[in-house]
């Protein structure tokens, strides 16, 4: 299904939405939050994939490599952690934030306890983050959640609630625990009355647009596609991309599974709106079943078309980038990581949806790895490999 959104613009990014995510935000969140010991020091690698872009036919196809930039194995690692340094900056904006995640103001932070529903990784980072600044966390799981996900944010000192129901049941189950004990929720959906720790978090995912702009600065893209789980990834670098290039901006393809297509139906119905399908998705981090209104506020505007994707063209996604048929790097790519290459797939063999993207000989397009093997037993069982086989044969590629 691609729905093409008759409210996109060609225009100068908003004034409106600048005061509320920014260039000029993102680059200084990425100056102090690079210096956080569990983020990788460099940019995250971008990878070419010129046989896969010839087998398809497009000009070039760029993978921005996401599951490098932390041991926690996705991109997440950048939207908690912001979040919770900028809270804590709220109360006491005499502190430096990069020594926040250092952990050098652990015994003022005693008091503050943070909780969140999570599909994993989301709460795999805010855990990481609050063990780093020595802050309580309490992370809420709901009953799809793999025992392989929730042990790895155990690892992190998180303690850890189970509901039954899906994510948006967590999410109110972190609420409800949040307003009984005077915690705070760092949470990557935003709802009524709750903003500002949601928009840090899709500041911080506005560092992988930053770094991009200084890797490719004289290769702009065409097409960008972009997993949507609750829609703060995509508003992120949608937001950034748009400031940055105005009218020129590239097309913006925004994909999801089809039994969580919250942003497919908040398009049709022209506001925030659940899901229809049952939410359970192989793309764990892709399955909310409602969208975030404020993620919502920048879509609405800038994605040109939505769409979804099957769980199993998913699935085939992850097997073409970790075996590379065509030649390529070898990549590790998670369920919702190579969703975007599912996504791209889909629309290069339907001729009508190939036509109506503009999906050309010209195209260029840049894909989001947004994780690499967060659950490494699932990789193994979908890929048939190991994901270290996966990082071997990449290294071989590489050569000396
Ligand atoms: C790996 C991965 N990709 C993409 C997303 C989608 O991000 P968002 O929920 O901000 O739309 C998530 C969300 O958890 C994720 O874990």
């Amino acid at each position: 299904m691609l729905f093409k959104n008759p409210h996109a613009l060609r225009a100068a990014y908003p004034s409106p939405l600048q005061s509320v995510m920014s260039i000029a935000q993102a680059r200084a969140t990425r100056s102090w939050l690079s210096q956080w010991p569990m983020l990788s020091a460099e940019p995250t690698p971008v990878i070419g994939l010129p046989g896969l872009a010839a087998s398809l036919h497009v000009a070039s196809i760029t993978v921005k490599d996401e599951s490098r930039r932390s041991p926690l194995g996705s991109f997440k690692a950048l939207g908690a952690p912001a979040a919770l340094v900028r809270l804590v900056l709220r109360e006491h904006p005499e502190w430096r934030p990069e020594q926040v995640l250092q952990g050098t103001y652990a015994a003022q932070l005693t008091g503050l306890v943070v909780i969140s529903a999570t599909d994993g990784n989301h709460g795999r980072a805010l855990a990481a983050a609050a063990r780093s600044a020595g802050v309580r966390c309490v992370i809420v799981l709901h009953k799809q959640v793999s025992k392989e996900r929730e042990q790895a944010i155990a690892a992190l000192g998180a303690q850890i609630e189970r509901v039954p129901g899906n994510y948006d049941a967590s999410v109110e189950h972190a609420a409800q625990l949040a307003r009984k004990h005077g915690w705070q929720v760092v949470s990557d959906t935003s709802y009524a009355g709750y903003e500002d720790i949601p928009r840090d978090v899709m500041q911080g995912y506005g560092v992988i647009a930053d770094e991009l702009a200084q890797q490719c600065p004289r290769a702009p893209f065409s097409h960008v596609i972009l997993q949507g789980g609750v829609g703060g990834m995509a508003a992120g670098i949608a937001a950034y991309l748009w400031e940055q290039h105005a009218a020129e901006r590239p097309t913006f393809i925004v994909a999801e599974p089809v039994q969580a297509d919250c942003l497919l139906q908040s398009a049709i119905q022209r506001q925030p709106a659940r899901a229809t399908g049952s939410v359970d998705s192989v793309m764990a981090g892709l399955a909310c079943g409602e969208t975030s209104p404020l993620a919502w506020r920048f879509l609405a505007p800038s994605v040109d078309f939505f769409m979804t994707i099957e769980d199993r063209d998913a699935v085939a996604a992850m097997q073409t980038l970790a075996t590379a048929p065509q030649g390529d790097m070898p990549i590790v790519s998670g369920e919702s990581g190579a969703a975007a290459l599912a996504a791209l797939q889909q629309l290069c063999v339907d001729a009508d949806a190939r036509g109506m993207a503009c999906l050309d000989a010209a195209a260029h397009v840049l894909l989001i790895n947004t994780e690499g093997a967060t659950a490494p037993a699932l990789f193994t069982e979908l890929v048939g490999r190991l994901p270290q086989d996966v990082l071997a044969a990449q290294a071989r590629w590489q050569g000396p």
